[in-house]
């Protein structure tokens, strides 16, 4: 009985996250928004002073197409998280954004990263009706750039100034990815 389960990758344990999972949850996004007040449109100071149980709602379910995916470490500690929001209108609903795309500086730079986007994806293209997935990220930040483009997200525009951090206007990449239906894995 040596079977991995499924969302095992490498290290860590990709896996949705759930209400008991909000104090962990609430610690990494601080902790990110903090030390990298770049990369989000949300800031720290508006946030530390949350109830962790308000995140609750944004964990969602796998099948909706709202959901957020946890990295855990061996120790069972959350150190990396991404968000996937559906869109709610009949005319948009083939459509979600990923959002809170985040890993914890001491365990940065070792892949978990862009095991999130895979895992991401993969559960996206498995809720029926889901097409494809948006999201914007900081231009300046080329690596994270890098990053979603390996996985096969195209940026399509840019808008100027998106944000405002300590003064400084920068602009955030536009990127879609479409979303191969998971039926097309069956060979016939
Ligand atoms: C962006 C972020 C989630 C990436 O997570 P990660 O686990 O470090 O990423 P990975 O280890 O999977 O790295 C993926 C690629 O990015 C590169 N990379 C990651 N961090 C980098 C950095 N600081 N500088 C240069 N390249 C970097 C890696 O080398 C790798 O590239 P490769 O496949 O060509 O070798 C993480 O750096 C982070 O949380 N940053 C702060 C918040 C943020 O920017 N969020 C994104 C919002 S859109």
């Amino acid at each position: 009985m040596s079977a991995l389960p499924p969302a095992v990758a490498s290290a860590v344990l990709i896996r949705p996250l759930v209400a008991s999972d909000a104090g962990a949850y609430k610690a990494l996004r601080d902790e990110a928004l903090r030390t990298a007040p770049d990369a989000f449109t949300s800031d720290y100071e508006s946030s530390v002073d949350r109830d962790a149980s308000e995140y609750v709602a944004r964990f969602g379910t796998v099948e909706s197409g709202q959901f957020f995916l946890g990295a855990f470490d061996a120790a069972g500690q959350l150190v990396g998280c991404l968000g996937c929001e559906r869109e709610q209108r009949t005319k948009q609903r083939h459509l979600a954004t990923l959002v809170g795309m985040m890993v914890a500086p001491h365990a940065q730079r070792q892949g978990i990263g862009q095991q999130l986007v895979a895992a991401c994806v993969e559960a996206a293209r498995r809720v029926p009706g889901l097409a494809q997935l948006m999201l914007s990220v900081t231009a300046s930040n080329t690596h994270v750039v890098r990053l979603y483009e390996q996985a096969g997200f195209r940026a399509w525009g840019l808008l100027p100034n998106a944000i405002v951090v300590n003064g400084v206007g920068l602009d955030k990449l536009h990127m879609a990815r479409v979303l191969t239906p998971a039926s097309n894995d069956r060979t016939s």
